[in-house]
C-alpha cells in the first residue's frame, strides 16, 4: 500500500520553508511515498480540511522560493502562545478534531515545520496519538536543543546588508543610525548581525539598557574622531525598568505585536547628544525572499532527516543541528524553554572586547 503523509507549516513564515518542503517531498517520493500539504497552518486540519497534493515534479524552483506554498497562520484556532514565550494547552476539542481528520485522511505521519508555538502544538497532537516529526524553524533562532534553526542565517544576512548600507550613509552625514531588527525574546539576530556588521551599540532583550551607557559610547567615539555611530536594536529590547515598545495589541492571544523601539531609542539619543539620529525598521524584509546558501543546505538536511525519522517511526522527535551533524531530539527538549543570548556569554564578551556597548555599564 502506498504510504501517505502530510506536511504543515505553522507560525510566522521564514526563508527556507519551501526548501524544506522540497527536500521532504523529494526524499519521500524516492521511497514511493505520497505527500500532501495541509493548507493555512494547523487550521487546515480542522473542518473543512484543506490540503493539496505535493508531487516531486512541482518542487522545481522551491529551493530558493521564499515564503511557504502551503500558507501559514500565526493566530489560528490552535494558538498555543500566551506571550513572553509561555505556551498553553490547545483546546481539547480542537486537538481532537484535528486528530480525527488526520486519521480520516489515512496519513502515516505529520511533519510539522515550526517554531516554539507550532512545535508545542505538534507535541500536544503527539500526546493524543498523532505521529508527528518536527523541523525547527524561526528567524529568531530561539529554539532550544538545536544549534541553529533554519531562516536565522538569512535574517542575519539581511540585517548585515542593511548595516553595511547604513554604515556608509551614517559616515557621510556624521549621524547616528539605529537599525531595528526582529527578536522578541532573544537577541540573536541583533547580536550576530551587530558583530558581523560592525555595530557600535547592540541592544538585546536579554540585557536591559540605559541611555547613559549608549550616550557614553557615542561620546567616546566622538573623542576618538569618529563622528558617526551604528546602533542595532532588537524589537524586544527595553530600557532598564522599562516596558516593551509595542505597535499593536495581541488580540485574543495576548502576545503583543512588538515594534517601535528603534524610533524611541533614536529620539532619546538625539535629545541627549544633540546628534542627528535616524531610525530604520527592517521588519519583514528579514523574513521574506530567498534563503541563503547556508539555509538552503540546512533545510535540505533537515527535510531529508525528517523523512528518515518517519521511516524509522521515531515520532515525537524533532530534527536538530548538533555538533555531530543533524540528529533527532525530543520535541519536548526543544520547547521547554526559549534559548536566549547569555548576557555574559561568548557573543557579549567578544563584542565587549571590541568596545561594543550593550547599553549597560562596562564589563
Ligand atoms: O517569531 C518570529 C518573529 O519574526 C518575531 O521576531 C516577531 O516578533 C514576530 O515573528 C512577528 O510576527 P508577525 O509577522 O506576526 O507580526
Amino acid at each position: 500500500m502506498t504510504q501517505r503523509f502530510a506536511i504543515v507549516t505553522g507560525g510566522g513564515d521564514c526563508p527556507g520553508l519551501n526548501a524544506v518542503i522540497r527536500a521532504v517531498v523529494k526524499a519521500a517520493s524516492r521511497r514511493g511515498w505520497e505527500s500532501i500539504g495541509i493548507l493555512g497552518g494547523y487550521d487546515g486540519l480542522l473542518d473543512p480540511v484543506r490540503t493539496r497534493p505535493l508531487d516531486y515534479r512541482q518542487m522545481d524552483g522551491m529551493l530558493f522560493r521564499g515564503g511557504t506554498i502551503l500558507g501559514t497562520a500565526n493566530r489560528g484556532r490552535f494558538s498555543a502562545k500566551t506571550g513572553h514565550g509561555e505556551v498553553r494547552r490547545v483546546p481539547e476539542g480542537v486537538l481532537q478534531e484535528a486528530a480525527r481528520n488526520f486519521h480520516e485522511l489515512g496519513l502515516r505521519a505529520l511533519v510539522c515545520i515550526g517554531g516554539d508555538g507550532s512545535l508545542t502544538i505538534a507535541q500536544q497532537l503527539f500526546e493524543i496519538g498523532v505521529p508527528v516529526v518536527g523541523i525547527p524553524k524561526t528567524i529568531d533562532n530561539d529554539l532550544d536543543a538545536t544549534i541553529m534553526t533554519f531562516g536565522f542565517e538569512t535574517a542575519v544576512t539581511c540585517a548585515v546588508e542593511a548595516l553595511d548600507r547604513l554604515h556608509t550613509t551614517a559616515e557621510s552625514h556624521d549621524r547616528v543610525m539605529v537599525l531595528e531588527v526582529m527578536g522578541r525574546h532573544a537577541g540573536w539576530i541583533a547580536g550576530v548581525a551587530g558583530l558581523a556588521g560592525g555595530a557600535d551599540v547592540i541592544l538585546i532583550p536579554e540585557i536591559p539598557f540605559d541611555y547613559d551607557s549608549i550616550v557614553a559610547k557615542i561620546q567616546e567615539r566622538e573623542e576618538d574622531g569618529k563622528r558617526y555611530t551604528l546602533v542595532i536594536v532588537a524589537e524586544g529590547a527595553r530600557e532598564r525598568d522599562g516596558a516593551f515598545v509595542t505597535s499593536g495589541d495581541g488580540g485574543a492571544d495576548g502576545e503583543a505585536r512588538l515594534g517601535g523601539i528603534g524610533h524611541v531609542v533614536a529620539d532619546q539619543i538625539q535629545t541627549r547628544t544633540g546628534k542627528e539620529t535616524r531610525a530604520v525598521v527592517l521588519g519583514h524584509l528579514q523574513r521574506g525572499g530567498s534563503p541563503t546558501a547556508w539555509d538552503r543546505q540546512l533545510c535540505t538536511r533537515f527535510g531529508v532527516f525528517a523523512v528518515e525519522l518517519v521511516a524509522d517511526g521515531a515520532y515525537g522527535q524533532m530534527v536538530a543541528l548538533t555538533p555531530e551533524g543533524v540528529a533527532p531530539v525530543a520535541i519536548t527538549d526543544a520547547i521547554d524553554r526559549i534559548r536566549t543570548v547569555p548576557p555574559d556569554g561568548e557573543l557579549v564578551r567578544v563584542g565587549a572586547a571590541l568596545g561594543i556597548s550593550f547599553g549597560r555599564e562596562r564589563h
